[in-house]
């Protein structure tokens, strides 16, 4: 007798819980087909500038005119950052690589002549970067996009993908 008094409230039940389940699905299908569609649409429709990120150098009271630093980007590039005016604007700043184009060596800034220097075969660079002497003449050091924003230097670097270590390692 009992059972049949309860049959209803199980009926209820029953279907709370089959549109419950429903509705979850559905929530989980939505979300799930949300992010394959913004996946899908990053992969067709790529922006230029997903891999590349502004990176704080210095602030610009670090460098003095005619001084230069090596700054190490997160994907280990050296990249010379240096000085030439002292207006306060983003061209008072080159970032160039340190990386000679013509064979590869290590380029370095030499203040008291202004220019960079290539030991491996004598290799000049003006502050600008152009090779004017030596093998890489008429070469150029490669360039980094420069910012100055709020007193502080920034250049635009390549990012670097997370690495994520396997387990167990
Ligand atoms: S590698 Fe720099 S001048 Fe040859």
């Amino acid at each position: 007798m009992a059972a049949l008094k309860d049959a209803p409230a199980d009926a209820r039940r029953r279907r709370f819980i089959v549109a419950v389940s429903r509705a979850a699905m559905a929530a989980g299908l939505l979300g799930g087909y949300g992010v394959f569609g913004s996946v899908l649409g990053r992969f067709l429709y790529p922006t230029g500038d997903s891999g590349t990120v502004w990176q704080f150098v210095a602030s610009i009271n670090r460098l003095a005119v005619g001084e230069s630093l090596i700054y190490t980007t997160p994907a280990g590039a050296e990249v010379h950052v240096t000085r030439r005016d002292d207006t306060g604007a983003s061209e008072d700043f080159t970032a160039l690589s340190n990386v000679c184009p013509h064979l590869g060596c290590q380029v370095h800034w030499q203040p008291q002549h202004g220019r960079y220097f290539c030991p491996c075969h004598n290799g000049v660079f003006d502050r600008e970067g152009l090779g004017v002497s030596g093998p890489p003449e008429g070469m150029v050091l490669s360039g980094y996009p420069i910012e100055v924003r709020d007193g502080m230097v920034f250049i635009k670097v390549e990012a670097t993908p997370l690495v994520v270590p396997e387990r167990g390692s």
